[in-house]
């Protein structure tokens, strides 16, 4: 959970030297970017791949569609355009970021890094650093704690966070448990220091993991505990698998707490909130947060419907 101040883009990047000093270091949220496969996939297409329906889908998760990644495309691909875009947006030169931070859990490859593999692409080629946050479903905000405090500290002052996934790449396309309710797609952000009270200035950042849970939702193999082997991959030990139930339990659960503890934190509350933006796992994980922490609908930001 983050909490921002409204967001500005195109500003260019302050210059250290020209900050007030006495004042403590701050980061934000300079500008956003974001990319998706073209290749839209339907429920209705899914009901001729497994035993569903689009009503069953879209009563339990609100998802109409998803995007897949063509043949030929990669995870790298996407993330490298979200970059371009926020690169862009903030109105700097690839060459000027100096750290990029990949969360995914689906890179192209396990070596070298999604981050330095989107480094070459998009020739941010002066950049000192560039590697991966494997974090699953919290990536993108674990790697916004990550650039919030390097740049509080004045080591890095362009910091790309750029959450992208390839996940229809290990969905079991026979499980309508789990290929029902991924997608791809890339968002990326670009970090940069500010003075207390500027605009998008990051105000608190909260990121919790509980590894008691990690069987509830995994993917067995292709790692070092179980190697890929002919036998492993027969098997589809590669595939994503999931309780869905108990992930259901745990996301009510901790992302409403996490929201509350955030508030708490900046002696806010719901109602100073402009925008609710959760993860976009499911509507009915969304809209049972949002009455908990009690904001309405009208102040949630959803694309749940559209990219799974
Ligand atoms: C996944 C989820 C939508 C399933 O909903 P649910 O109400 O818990 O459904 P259940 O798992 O109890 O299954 C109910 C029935 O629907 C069936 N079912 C499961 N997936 C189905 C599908 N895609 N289409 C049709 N039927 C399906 C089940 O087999 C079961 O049938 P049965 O009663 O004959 O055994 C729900 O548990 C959930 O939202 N969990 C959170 C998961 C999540 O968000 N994960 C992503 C994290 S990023």
């Amino acid at each position: 959970m983050v909490k921002l101040k409204t967001i500005s883009i195109s500003q260019a990047a302050p210059e250290l030297k020209d900050m007030d000093m006495s004042q403590p270091l701050r980061s934000r949220i300079a500008s956003l970017g974001s990319a998706f496969p073209d290749r839209v996939m339907t429920n209705h297409d899914l009901e001729k791949i497994v035993d569903t329906s689009d009503q069953w889908i879209s009563e339990r998760t609100g998802i109409r569609e998803r995007r897949i990644l063509s043949d030929g495309e990669n995870n790298s691909d996407i993330g490298a355009k979200a970059c371009l875009q926020a690169i862009e947006r903030a109105g700097i030169k690839a060459e000027d970021v100096d750290l990029i931070i990949g969360c995914t859990t689906t890179p192209d490859r396990w070596m070298p890094s999604l981050a330095s593999t989107i480094q070459a692409k998009i020739g941010a080629n002066k950049c000192t650093a560039a590697y991966d946050v494997l974090s699953a479903c919290a990536g993108w905000m674990t790697g916004l704690q990550i650039a919030d405090s390097f740049v509080r500290t004045g080591q890095y002052k362009n910091v790309l966070v750029v959450g992208s996934e390839a996940l229809s790449r290990f969905l079991n396309w026979k499980d309508r448990t789990t290929c029902v309710l991924f997608g791809d797609g890339a968002a990326a952000s670009l970090i940069q220091p500010c003075q207390p009270g500027d605009p998008g200035e990051i105000l608190e950042i909260r990121v919790r993991a509980d590894g008691r849970y990690g069987d509830h939702l995994d993917m067995p193999g292709g790692g070092s505990a179980m190697p890929p082997t002919l036998e492993s991959v027969a098997a589809g030990q590669q595939f994503i698998r999931m309780n869905g139930q108990e992930i259901y339990k745990h996301a009510v659960r901790n992302m409403a707490s996490i929201c509350e503890e955030v508030l708490e934190a900046q002696g806010k509350t719901i109602k100073d909130v402009t925008w609710f933006v959760p993860h976009q796992a499911n509507m009915r994980i969304i809209e049972t947060v949002g009455k908990k922490i009690n904001i309405p609908l009208e102040r949630v930001a959803l694309n749940v419907h559209k990219y799974g």
